[in-house]
């Protein structure tokens, strides 16, 4: 039976509630253009890189841009999100996270972040929370984002962990997706009905410890 060596953290909407400042400047995005964007729409942008997710707005709007218009776009949004990210501090970090990284410190467990986002350092600073991680793979590392298993697969290489001994914590079906096919244990934030692929779901770590995910996972 494998032991837990390395857990893997995704950023947004698992340590930290970066979400809904997504959903402001990509709305802002879709309004300049003519139309709206709904929090369900907002859904599907969840662990989906920036270049994707403008092209999924922009379907969803039925709005054809050149190439050079969306770097321009996206460019713009994440202006906007950075400027909204400033008002950000490390109580903004999501309840329990930093009790739970406390726990897998105090097992030598090792921690690793495995975000799609290109900001995930300046994020990480803003709330103080750099220091946890023994590696971060990030937006400007991968080049397949989720749901391919690579910015998983990097972590564990990482941090020299076989994969049937690392952990996945992902608030998002396309990251959950991408743990399992890294062959990792998947550990869902939020519901159950959305994250049907995950191990296990659970609503945040408030109210769930390191000795949980341990009973979890059979140790
Ligand atoms: C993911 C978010 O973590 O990062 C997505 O869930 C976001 O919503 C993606 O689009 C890319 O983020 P960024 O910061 O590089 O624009
Ligand atoms: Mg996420």
């Amino acid at each position: 039976m494998p032991s837990i060596q390395a857990c893997l953290f995704d950023l947004d909407g698992v340590i930290v509630d970066t979400a809904r400042f997504h959903y402001i400047a990509w709305r802002k995005v879709a309004n300049d253009l003519g139309f709206d964007l709904s929090l369900g729409q907002n859904e599907l942008l969840k662990g989906i890189s920036r270049m994707e997710s403008l092209d999924i707005i922009l379907s969803i709007g039925g709005v054809v841009l050149s190439e050079e218009e969306k770097i321009r776009r996206a460019t713009e949004k994440n202006a906007h999100y950075l400027e909204l990210c400033q008002q950000m501090t490390p109580d903004d970090t999501l309840p329990g996270v930093r009790v739970f990284l406390d726990e897998l410190k105090a097992k030598d467990i090792k921690i690793g972040l495995g975000s799609a986002s290109k900001n995930a350092r300046i994020i990480l600073v803003r709330i103080d929370m750099l220091k946890y991680f023994e590696t971060i793979v990030d937006g400007n590392r991968i080049t397949r984002g989720k749901p391919d298993p690579q910015v998983f697969l990097m972590g564990a290489e990482d941090l020299l962990t076989a994969p049937e001994h690392c952990v996945v914590f992902e608030d998002a079906v396309a990251g959950i997706e991408s743990a399992k096919s890294a062959g990792m244990f998947a550990v869902g934030i939020g519901h159950k009905s959305i994250l049907t692929e995950a191990d296990i779901v659970v609503a945040g770590f408030d109210e769930f410890r390191v000795a949980d995910l341990l009973v979890a996972f059979g140790e």
